[in-house]
């Protein structure tokens, strides 16, 4: 049995015992992943930041808040994984300083100091990263992106030595961040470009995951 490894949602970058910074993700995209591949007989773990919907039944599931913890979780899974998909939207930046008590308002403004997270995925083949994986392992991302979609995208996948990436326009509002329905184009790094109509997240899910692993098996 095959090992697949999902990531899905946001990250909460934690400012104080009441506030933290995320994002919009919904999770829907990695939770529709993880059980399509759950269906077609993967070892399946999903890591994932908080969201509102259930775990697909079957998957082990891996509760993480912040980007570090999503780090330390992904690089424990890492070495074990033939597929590893990162659909989840990590934090780019966390608050330098997180205090312990509330912060309390003045009268003027106020800054945030931010600092860098890892690119975790990013990393993952880099050598910057002590973890051992497969060699046949399929490294696939998502690229989250407002305007010059497929350019960004393609910068992503070399950049981050990924063997595909899904390219996902989040300006929609019929389609992408929150939304039950998507629209993608998945690009290789031999150089395949697959536009993926808009349909439900599941279906997405399905034709994801036929392609990479059709498309693997090929060689
Ligand atoms: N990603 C990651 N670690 C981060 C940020 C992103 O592993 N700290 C992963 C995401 O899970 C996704 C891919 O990298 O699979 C691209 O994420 P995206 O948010 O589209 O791009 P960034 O690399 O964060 O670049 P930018 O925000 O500048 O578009």
């Amino acid at each position: 049995m095959k090992n697949i490894l999902i990531t899905a949602g946001p990250t909460r970058e934690r400012i104080d015992p009441v506030r933290f910074i995320s994002n919009r993700s919904s999770g829907k995209m990695g939770y529709a992943l993880a059980k399509i591949a759950q269906k077609a007989d993967f070892n399946v773990t999903l890591i994932s930041g908080p969201v509102a919907i259930p775990p697909p039944e079957g998957v082990t599931l891996v509760k993480v808040e912040s980007a570090t913890e999503m780090e330390c979780e992904v690089r424990n899974f890492a070495k074990f994984a033939d597929i590893i998909i990162m659909a989840a939207a990590i934090a780019d930046y966390r608050p330098k300083f997180i205090t312990n008590s509330k912060i309390k308002k003045t009268d003027g403004n106020m800054m945030l100091e931010l600092e860098r997270t890892t690119d975790i995925l990013g990393e993952l083949r880099s050598s910057q990263t002590e973890v051992k994986l497969k060699d046949e392992l399929i490294l696939v991302g998502f690229a989250a992106e407002t305007e010059d979609l497929i350019k960004n995208a393609k910068d992503k996948l070399n950049k981050k030595h990924l063997d595909w990436i899904v390219a996902n326009d989040i300006s929609r509002t019929d389609a992408g961040f929150q939304s039950d329905h998507n629209e993608v184009t998945m690009i290789s790094k031999k150089g395949d470009l697959i536009e993926i109509p808009l349909q439900s997240k599941e279906k997405i899910a399905e034709i994801i995951l036929n392609y990479i692993i059709q498309k693997e098996g090929e060689e």
